[in-house]
């Protein structure tokens, strides 16, 4: 297994390299990709951490996303999601760089009629050079009225998956109902140190069911950095190749047995390089979970 200091090293994330941003992507090379996870009931599998929809994206800063993206791919990240405007900036920026079919990409459809969603895919397919979208999701007010198009959609092969997504607990029930007809394959929700709620009853009927997680709002949305702001990481987080308070709340993520991939929204290179250096290391075990949640809630 891999730590953070050898993937430093091994990436040559040096000082230099994070304050010349233009730069860092052509040098950011890792030894040894992100490690990946199987999604449920195939021979697919995806790299355990993931990008949302940041800011560079949502603002089309092409060089932003530009060096986000190479990053993330050198680094052997794949899983993109993102909803609205900015999935074709990801499409073209992915074509640019010439890692369109590489991606794994996710995105939203919310009440536009089929035909637009459809035209939709297809743009996005004719951009990457992907032959099917990877993950078509929508919130469950959207995909459950309108599951039957979402199966259509996968059995004429415009996207291979097809999930729900939400950051809130009140979906909860209607997430589980849809995950016991065995036709949802992938469920996203709201989990960390912070908002422990999904590991009642979502996450495991997710793993009931055979249902990949991706989970969001690992930081929740920011707050989370408002929370530990002044203190500093404890000694303990060493024990499991920690050495960020993002890699904490990640690690925590990622150690729950339901979890395929986290997705991580930022703008921020050298917030970049530090959440993907989550997936690499040791894992906190059951103690050490209990031992995140405490301290966080102390402070
Ligand atoms: N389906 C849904 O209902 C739903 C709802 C919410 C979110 N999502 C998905 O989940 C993704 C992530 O959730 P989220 O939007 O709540 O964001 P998040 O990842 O929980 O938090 C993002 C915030 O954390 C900061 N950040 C990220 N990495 C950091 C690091 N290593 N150190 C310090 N600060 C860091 C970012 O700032 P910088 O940009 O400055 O790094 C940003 O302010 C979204 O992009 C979206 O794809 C889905």
């Amino acid at each position: 297994m891999t730590n953070r200091r050898d993937f430093i090293c091994t990436t040559g994330l040096c000082a230099s390299v994070l304050i010349l941003p233009a730069t860092w992507p052509a040098i950011a090379l890792a030894s040894e990709p992100l490690p990946r996870r199987q999604i449920p009931g195939t021979d697919d599998s995806l790299p355990i951490i993931g990008l949302g929809n940041s800011n560079a994206f949502r603002q089309d800063d092409r060089p932003a996303s530009k060096a986000l993206l190479q990053l993330f791919h050198e680094q052997g990240g794949a899983y993109v999601d993102c909803s609205g405007p900015s999935r074709f900036v990801v499409a073209e920026v992915a074509r640019d760089l010439g890692i369109g079919p590489e991606l794994f990409l996710g995105t939203y459809f919310t009440g536009e009629d089929e035909q637009r969603m459809r035209d939709n895919i297809r743009s996005l397919l004719e951009i990457t050079g992907k032959e099917q979208l990877d993950l078509a999701h929508s919130y469950p007010e959207f995909a459950l009225p309108n599951w039957q198009m979402f199966r259509r959609w996968k059995d004429e092969g415009l996207t291979r998956y097809i999930g729900i997504a939400r950051h809130q607990s009140r979906y909860y029930d209607s997430m589980i109902e849809a995950m016991q007809t065995g036709t949802v394959d992938f469920l996203q929700v709201n989990y960390s140190p912070l908002e422990t709620e999904a590991d009642q009853r979502v996450l495991p009927a997710a793993m009931d069911h055979g249902v990949a997680v991706t989970i969001n709002r690992p930081f929740i949305n920011g707050a989370y950095f408002d929370r530990v702001r002044g203190h500093d990481l404890p000694a303990w987080a060493a024990d499991i190749d920690c050495q960020s308070w993002a890699q904490l709340s990640l690690k925590f993520i990622l150690s729950h047995p339901a979890v395929t991939c986290v997705l991580t929204e930022t703008a921020n290179p050298r917030h970049a390089i530090d959440n993907i250096g989550a997936g690499f290391g040791r894992m906190p075990d059951q103690a050490m979970r209990q031992r995140i949640v405490d301290h966080l809630k102390s402070l």
